[in-house]
């Protein structure tokens, strides 16, 4: 079956269950799963059941497509994510952003948990990103041509739209939680980084490092999607940390911030 076949049958499934398209979008990082406990009068639908979904591996990434309000605004709530380090083709890393932007949201948030490089960084920092670098060479919108997901080249100066930014500022202040923002730095993994790849990073303008989002943004800004993302930062990278870096680590920080995170995207929702 093509690509855009695939993606139209999970959007006429997930139609005939829902009321109200999305206007929003989220995607949940690791530990940061619980915002769905927000969400009122959701249709939760597992990816298991979503013709061609695949279903998330990771411990600590539930595997729902949750629709409902947040807010008063129709969102669509991906828990948990599909990794490039699962094994799965691009395609399918960007499958729910895909199907997302044929089910009409105009505005994407994607979060994530990441390793902080910037020493102006300390675990427990939601920091807003600024810009990406895509580490990897791979992209969602290399191959035959779908125009139903947008042109063939596309802008990404703005990708993180300035506006949700600086919008941001504003509620992070206001939630009392410190204001940080920066440039995210895109890697396969699963291995964490050296402390090389990590001095290499900082030197080539990164603050933060995962394993994820970077894809989900570039096919979200293919389709015209505006995106505003959120990195916690759970630990600190390779040689800026003089610990191991550890998975528990990162599900132990979001835990601990989860609070402060689901008051920034509730806040962040009720703003567009
Ligand atoms: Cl240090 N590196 C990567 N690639 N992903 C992470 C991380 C580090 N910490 C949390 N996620």
């Amino acid at each position: 079956m093509s690509y855009l076949k695939e993606v139209l049958q999970a959007v006429e499934y997930i139609k005939k269950k829902i009321d109200t398209p999305p206007k929003i979008g989220i995607i949940l990082g690791s530990g940061l799963g619980e915002l769905v406990n927000e969400v009122q009068d959701s249709v939760i639908i597992p990816y298991s059941d979503i013709p061609g979904f695949p279903v998330s591996t990771v411990k600590g990434h539930a595997g729902n497509l949750i629709f409902g309000k947040l807010m008063e605004k129709d969102v669509a709530v991906m828990q948990g994510r599909f990794h490039f380090y699962e094994g799965y083709p691009i395609s399918k890393v960007v499958l729910g952003v895909r199907v997302m932007g044929l089910l009409g949201i105009e505005t994407l948030f994607v979060t994530n948990a990441s390793g902080g490089i910037n020493s102006s960084l300390e675990p427990g920092d939601l920091m807003v990103i600024r810009d990406h670098i895509n580490f990897t060479g791979e992209n969602p919108a290399i191959g035959e041509e779908i125009t139903e997901f947008g042109p063939r080249f596309f802008d990404m100066t703005f990708a993180y739209d300035r506006k949700l930014i600086a919008k941001a500022q504003e509620v992070y202040i206001k939630n009392e939680v410190p204001y940080k923002d920066g440039v995210y730095a895109f890697l396969k993994g699963p291995s964490y980084e050296t402390p090389a790849e990590i001095k290499m990073l900082s030197i080539i303008g990164a603050d933060a490092v995962g394993m994820s989002t970077v894809p989900e943004v570039i096919a979200a800004r293919q389709m015209g999607i505006r995106v505003f993302g959120i990195s916690c930062i759970t630990n600190m990278a390779a040689g800026i940390s003089k610990n191991k870096l550890s998975h528990q680590e990162v599900v132990e920080t979001s835990q601990r911030v989860k609070e402060d995170f689901i008051k920034i995207i509730a806040d962040m929702v009720a703003e567009i």
